[in-house]
């Protein structure tokens, strides 16, 4: 094992990309670390104990570390999945509006399993949308509408995961898309495309046309993790309580093909 790959055993960091190296950080990272090692905050890609609630960001203790110059974005000390030393924060959206949602819980068990440097949003708005009117744009567009495209715009990325009704996506959702096409909110921004139904195709033909949607919107849309999640309603509680343990393994991959999406087009310059 190299002395990087030791270092990066020792303090969590697993899940960085086989070329980060954390030499450069070692200078400020041996202060730096025993004040992480006194938080006891050693960060693990599959932490399990986040406190969720709806609406709500994760909170974890890693988050309380505040480091020097390169995590000031928010004042915490990133251990990324990549290479990235700022916080990442994830904009979650259900598109379905029912209490018990399939859907909606699939994102709830999102945020438990994601690591104390990526915090996820569940947008908790989408039913206060008004039906989309282009004659309103742009700047007399209301309140929750200029909310909405607030939190997508501030997101480093976004994950979308819709019920099919009738073979489409839920009017509601393609409502709130609608509100951002002017606006360009989605545009280059890295997307999680994901569908669920209690059936075996697990919502496939309303993925399909979200996904027509978010394209036509220039939309960044990951394709390695985007998919519908078969028989959801048999694998995830309504409080977001997975109940299939390979359902885990597909969230987390989901989480992380998204944080180095995000990572990459940060790196490129590219980010919106
Ligand atoms: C009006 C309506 C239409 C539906 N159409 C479909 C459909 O076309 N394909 C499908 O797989 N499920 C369909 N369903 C079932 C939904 O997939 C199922 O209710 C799902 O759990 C909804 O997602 P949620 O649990 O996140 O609310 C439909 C449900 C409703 C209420």
């Amino acid at each position: 094992m190299s002395w990087s790959n030791s270092y990066r055993w020792r303090w969590g960091l697993r899940g960085c990309r086989p070329g980060f190296s954390a030499a450069p950080f070692m200078g400020a990272g041996v202060a730096l670390g025993l004040g992480v090692m006194g938080l006891g905050g050693v960060h693990r890609w599959s932490s399990p104990d986040a406190s969720v609630s709806p609406g709500r960001q994760v909170h974890l203790p890693m988050q309380t570390i505040v480091a020097n110059g390169m995590g000031q974005r928010s004042g915490i000390w990133r251990h990324s999945p990549t290479s990235r030393m700022v916080p990442m924060d994830l904009l979650a959206i259900s598109g379905s509006l029912r209490l018990d949602s399939t859907n909606t819980a699939l994102l709830r068990a999102i945020m438990a399993l994601a690591p104390a440097d990526l915090r996820v949003t569940l947008y908790a708005d989408l039913a206060g949308l008004p039906p989309f009117d282009p004659g309103l744009e742009p700047e007399a567009a209301p309140d929750p509408v200029q909310a909405f495209r607030d939190q997508v715009r501030a997101a480093d990325g976004v994950i979308i995961c819709t019920p099919e009704y009738a073979h489409g996506m839920p009017g509601i959702l393609k409502n709130a898309l609608e509100w951002t096409v002017a606006s360009g909110e989605f545009v280059d921004k890295p997307v999680a495309a994901l569908s669920s139904s209690p059936s075996a195709s697990g919502g496939e033909k309303a993925l399909a046309w979200l996904t027509q949607t978010l394209s036509v919107m220039s939309a960044h849309i990951i394709p390695d993790i985007s998919q519908p999640i078969p028989f959801g309603r048999s694998r995830v509680r309504p409080d977001g309580e997975i109940v299939d343990p390979a359902l885990a393994g597909t969230l987390r991959a989901i989480l992380d093909g998204l944080a180095r999406a995000v990572d990459a087009r940060t790196q490129s310059g590219s980010k919106p």
